[in-house]
């Protein structure tokens, strides 16, 4: 398949892996880049930019295939060393960034500066039109469905994307609930021009997690997320445990007057206890809807090569069957 985004992030295959705390490690953005895809290294898991510096070197020595960066502006206290980071994404050669979280206009000129192509992951049209305007090349439209911040607006693929496609010009990715051929099939037919992909890269053979959290995700279903931080305007949907339902019950009962001291535990730092050493009750982590159409632990080539084979199938038998009548 070739649409504005493969040639614009030179890339064999419409699929992104997105950026994902304490998992976007070299091994995984190596292995989906390796298939076809685009992967991303997490710069923000990386604890100083001599880190990342390091990480991407690791990722070059596994693929000489194209390779993303995320850059996630959220709210945190310790402000990370933004320009460090973007830095040694520059140094390390690396040609695309994926922007969330926040307007990435403080970065965006010495990135296109130095070549390197800018998607900007969002929630919401207005959003995607500020990226535009300001001058990223792409936009990922991250639907209410995803693994992750969803944003406050609650407006799910089926209408978010067309409303993309009617007022953007620049491509845009489709993010949040992607998991097979016919999820690929269904963004284009909305208008993407790609899919991104969370929750589903997690359940793969190459993902640097423990195999606990590859399991929990076999093991869920499309009822087991919980939308967590909502009274702190900063949602995220996370697969459910005790610890999310004891955070649930604090949003519950402090309602308004709920501040982030008093669910640090249930979310500060959990990531590693998680992902490397597979505590699955240890907090709240990302995981999306589409946990429900995870059946199985495949490599990235398997999964990536079964989305393309079954996509076209789609297209030219279900879909021309139809047509043909
Ligand atoms: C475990 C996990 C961690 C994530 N961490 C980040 C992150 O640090 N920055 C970011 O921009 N998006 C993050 N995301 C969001 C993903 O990049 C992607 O937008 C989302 O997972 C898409 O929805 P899906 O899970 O339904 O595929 C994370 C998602 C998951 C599941």
């Amino acid at each position: 398949m070739k649409t504005r985004i493969t040639e614009m992030l030179g890339i064999k295959h419409p699929i992104v892996q997105g950026g994902m705390h304490f998992v976007g490690f070299a091994e995984m953005a190596a292995a989906v880049s390796n298939a076809g895809g685009l992967g991303i290294i997490t710069a923000l898991t990386q604890r100083t930019p001599a880190d990342l510096a390091n990480e991407i070197a690791r990722c070059r020595d596994m693929t000489d295939k194209p390779i993303g960066v995320n850059l996630t502006f959220l709210p945190s206290v310790n402000q990370p060393d933004y320009p460090g980071y973007v830095k040694a994404i520059i140094e390390g050669g690396v040609k695309v960034v994926e922007t969330a979280g926040n307007n990435p206009v403080q970065v965006l000129p010495v990135l296109k500066d130095n070549g390197i192509k800018v998607v900007h992951k969002c929630t919401a049209v207005r959003h995607a039109l500020k990226a535009q305007k300001i001058g990223c090349d792409a936009v990922s439209v991250d639907g209410f469905e995803c693994g992750g911040h969803p944003g406050e607006d609650d407006v799910p693929n089926f209408i978010l994307l067309p409303r993309a496609m009617d007022e953007l010009e620049i491509p845009f990715i489709a993010s949040g609930g992607m998991a097979d051929g016919r999820s690929l099939v269904a963004a284009m037919a909305l208008g993407a021009e790609g899919m991104n992909m969370g929750t589903r890269f997690i359940a793969t053979k190459e993902a640097p997690v423990h195999e606990n959290v590859k399991q929990a995700l076999v093991a869920a279903s499309e009822l087991d997320t919980r939308l967590v931080m909502r009274p702190l305007r900063n949602t995220e949907r996370v697969l459910t445990n005790p610890a999310v339902e004891r955070l649930l019950q604090k949003e519950k009962e402090l309602g308004s007057n709920i501040k982030f001291e008093d669910i640090i535990e249930e979310v500060a730092g959990v990531y590693p206890k998680i992902m490397l050493d597979g505590q699955m009750d240890a907090g709240a982590w990302s995981c999306g809807m589409v946990a429900g159409l995870i059946y199985d632990i495949p490599t990235c080539k398997e999964l990536i090569d079964r989305i393309m084979a079954e996509a076209e199938e789609i297209i030219t038998k279900r879909l021309a069957g139809f047509v043909k009548g």
